[in-house]
């Protein structure tokens, strides 16, 4: 990230924050959130560092899906607070959204919370604080969570990080409530952007020279976006099928699904290459592989977690799919898409979780043969319906399948790579 700073707002007589820091954990949801405020603050005059030592102001993006993600947020706002001068400290997203205003009471460096609906209000709430330091008055806290929707105009800043790729969010929030997670509490309901202004942000970055793009969800497969009214139809460059999902004509349609988006944005004129992340089993059929198969601009990569192999703890999860469902999706995708790429999430040590339980996870890990996985020690969540369960597998026993899974996750990556 560039450090722009105005040589005009060089005196303390402002009320912008002249080099605010942006620290980003988690996932791609908050890469992509960072870059949105950074492109915010900028175009209302703010400047941007990337070296926490000039900052006047810390915004940490941070992210609440384990207890060790947490930890390393406070541990850095402590470090922060003890800087000199002290910056203005931000806590941002998911964590915001977790905490709300207790969090200035757990860490009194704190100025300002913002949950992850609210991060358009950013640099009025600088301004703000910046305007109270200015009139030498101490510094009111700042909060700002809850906010139900995001406003489009979030999306609409020209900053993008890289060159060559971008994140484009097509849906928000999660509904699923899977009993371990606590995303459904922190990114709230699930919501799906208007195809229309995918398609618009697609083409400005391809207008920027950004050709290959990310679409991003935290269950992108399920995508549906519904109009509401005849005059909000969406018109859709994809004919329906059975076409070969091309063609330049424009459709009215009042519903636009997954597949329909993937076909409207393989369509775009100008982009070279797109992925999707993050796909749930339930909402996955061999009809969405197949989509990938035919869009030629689409790249052959699905990201499927599957969790666990133990039917007894998939339901404890509330996944809504059995391991053998899993398993036959799973062929289905090699069976469709030969050349793909294939790579999940598991979590081991969920509350209950035996020995059989475990070897039911590694029998599915193996079977399919993951390009790649990423395996995750449970990590009880605040309010989630998983909390109420004894987190009863041992700290050392996680430790162990947690290894046993990596080691034989590494040997299955190891041959799938040596044989392209
Ligand atoms: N929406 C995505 C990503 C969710 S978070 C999805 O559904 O796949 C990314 C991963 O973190 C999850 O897939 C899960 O494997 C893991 N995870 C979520 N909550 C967890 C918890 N409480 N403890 C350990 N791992 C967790
Ligand atoms: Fe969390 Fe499940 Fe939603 Fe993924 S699908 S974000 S694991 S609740
Ligand atoms: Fe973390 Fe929030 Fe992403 S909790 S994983 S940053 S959606």
């Amino acid at each position: 990230m560039q450090h722009i700073e105005k040589p005009g707002d060089s005196n303390k007589n402002t009320d912008r924050p002249r080099s605010v820091y942006i620290a980003t954990y988690g996932c791609q949801m908050n890469l992509r959130d960072s870059e949105v405020i950074t492109g915010l603050l900028l175009e209302q005059g703010f400047g941007i560092t990337e070296e926490e030592k000039r900052a006047d102001t810390v915004l940490l993006v941070a992210c609440s899906v384990r207890q060790h993600a947490e930890d390393k947020v406070w541990s850095e706002i402590g470090r922060f607070s003890k800087m000199v001068p002290k910056p203005v400290i931000g806590l941002i997203g998911c964590m915001a959204e977790n905490y709300k205003d207790s969090a200035f009471k757990r860490m009194p460096g704190i100025d300002l919370v913002v949950g992850t609906n609210n991060i358009g209000e950013i640099p009025q709430l600088l301004k703000d604080i910046f305007d109270t330091r200015r009139k030498a008055q101490d510094i009111k806290r700042k909060l700002s969570v809850g906010k139900a929707n995001r406003d489009e105009f979030v999306y609409q800043p020209e900053f993008r990080q890289e060159e060559n790729h971008s994140f484009v969010v097509i849906s928000e929030g999660c509904d699923n409530f899977c009993s371990y997670c606590i995303v459904p509490y922190v990114r709230l309901r699930l919501r799906h952007r208007n195809p229309e202004n995918i398609q618009k942000e697609i083409e400005s970055c391809i207008k920027k020279g950004i050709k290959s793009i990310t679409l991003l969800g935290q269950n992108v497969n399920a995508y549906q976006f519904k109009a509401v009214s005849q005059d909000q139809e969406i018109r859709i460059s994809p004919p329906p099928l059975p076409s070969p999902h091309r063609g330049r004509e424009y459709r009215s349609r009042s519903i636009v699904n997954f597949i329909q988006l993937l076909e409207l944005v393989n369509n775009i004129d100008g982009l070279r290459e797109f992925s999707f992340v993050t796909s749930h089993p339930k909402d996955a059929s061999p009809g969405l592989f197949q989509a990938m198969a035919d869009l030629e601009k689409l790249k052959k990569y699905l990201h499927l977690p599957f969790q666990s192999g133990s039917n007894r703890i998939l339901e404890l999860m509330h996944r809504g799919y059995s391991s053998k469902h899993y398993l036959e999706l799973a062929k289905q995708y090699r069976k469709i898409i030969p050349e793909g790429v294939l790579s999940t999430d598991v979590i081991v040590g969920f509350p209950g979780e035996t020995e059989e339980d475990f070897l039911e996870t590694k029998k599915l890990l193996e079977a399919v043969r993951f390009n790649h996985a990423y395996i995750f020690k449970y990590s009880p969540r605040l309010n989630t319906k998983a909390e109420k369960l004894k987190d009863d597998v041992p700290k050392d026993e996680k430790e162990r399948r947690h290894k046993i899974l990596l080691d034989s996750q590494r040997q299955i990556s190891r041959e799938l790579k040596s044989k392209t």
